[in-house]
């Protein structure tokens, strides 16, 4: 059993991962500004769409169950904030918002898929009293919450048989509490082995340019006393090179139907990079993550971000203005790179156009 991610502020109140202040709800959405991280963690109170969306935008809140997660609750308190008469226009005021949050990032799916969970969850209930849908809206996305926790922790105990003591495990930008209800994906497993008494050395991709690597994975693993060493991602393939890793596991932001997973980009050069070394690479992701709908990589959306987070990043001029820049910010690696997905049903191995089936049918 995991003990709860959770850390300390300042004011020495002790905080648990994004997890929105539950007593700020129902009208209001809580949650740590990762943007501001690891100088500062604090919280930003949020309660109506536009500024959902915003943090979203921003990457306020980030990591793909948790913008599932912070949509959801984000949904349901701005729907109870707004005095509606009729269930048929609340229902209206439903979908208008739900639509307006998933368009707030295109990779990944879970953004969606919880929105839409959301909206199903009031399908048979269209005659019911406005306060009596502000309260399913609510209780369904507690329960995606709730879910997401489950699911990591599940993920964790998956994937920490894959680990022994005195491995080194390289991870890309950050797939863990902070990115999750609880936990994370690719870090829960080191933090179930963590917690069985593995000594691991974590080696965390910078991942530029928005250094979730580094602001953020380091900084909570940090935290959970895990050994982390940050390197700058184009550092990899010298640190394989000299054999200090045994595994690469990172997140993912949507898997297609055979295989083939988005997550930040850098994701896909690890791969290569580790087919090369040939060191496992795998992916850990809970089946909100998994969208069959999409056949291949070819048909997920590549959400691209402003230039300016590669020519000024944090302030700084560090590139000409006058030149182009190009930001995507996911890409998208081949399955035939995966090792397996480390999910919450177990270790699925190739062939992925089977064994995903199979599991999320
Ligand atoms: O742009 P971000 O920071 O939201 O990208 C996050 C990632 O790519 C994560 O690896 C992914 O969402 C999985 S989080 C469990």
């Amino acid at each position: 059993m995991l003990n709860s991610v959770s850390w300390k502020c300042a004011d020495g109140r002790i905080v648990r991962a994004f997890q929105p202040d539950l007593a700020g709800l129902p009208g209001k959405l809580r949650l740590i500004d990762q943007t501001l991280l690891p100088e500062q963690l604090c919280y930003v109170e949020l309660a109506d769409a536009a500024a959902i969306h915003d943090a979203i935008v921003r990457l306020v809140v980030r990591g793909a169950p948790a913008i599932g997660c912070a949509a959801a609750l984000g949904l349901a308190a701005v729907c109870r904030n707004q005095s509606v008469a009729t269930p048929a226009a609340f229902l209206a005021q439903v979908r208008r918002t739900a639509d307006y949050l998933a368009g707030a990032r295109p990779t990944a799916v879970n953004l969606s898929w919880a929105l839409r969970r959301c909206l199903d969850s009031l399908e048979a209930k269209t005659a019911a009293p406005v306060e009596q849908l502000q309260d399913i809206l609510l209780q369904t996305a507690l329960d995606i919450l709730q879910e997401d926790i489950e699911l990591c922790r599940a993920i964790g105990n998956h994937g920490a048989t894959l680990l022994q003591d005195g491995m080194g495990i390289l991870t890309h930008c950050n797939a863990g509490a902070l990115a999750t209800g609880d936990y994370g994906t690719a870090l829960a497993p080191l933090y179930v082995a963590a917690e069985r008494g593995l000594k691991l050395r974590v080696f965390s991709d910078e991942t530029r340019p928005l250094l979730q690597g580094s602001r953020l994975t380091a900084w909570e693993l940090h935290q959970a006393g895990i050994d982390v060493t940050v390197i700058c991602d184009n550092m990899a393939a010298q640190v394989m090179k000299e054999k200090r890793i045994d595994l690469v596991i990172v997140g993912a932001d949507r898997i297609s139907a055979n295989g083939d997973t988005a997550n930040k980009i850098g994701t896909y050069m690890a791969a290569v990079l580790a087919h090369h070394h040939r060191i496992p690479f795998y992916v850990a992701a809970p089946y909100s993550t998994f969208d069959p709908a999409t056949p291949d990589g070819d048909g997920i959306v590549i959400e691209q971000r402003p230039a300016t987070e590669i020519s000024r990043g944090f302030g700084k001029i560090t590139a000409p203005e006058q030149v182009r820049f190009y930001n995507p910010a996911f890409d998208v690696t081949p399955h035939e790179l995966i090792a397996g997905f480390i999910t919450e049903r177990g270790i699925l191995r190739p062939p992925f156009a089977r064994t995903l089936a199979a599991a999320f049918a």
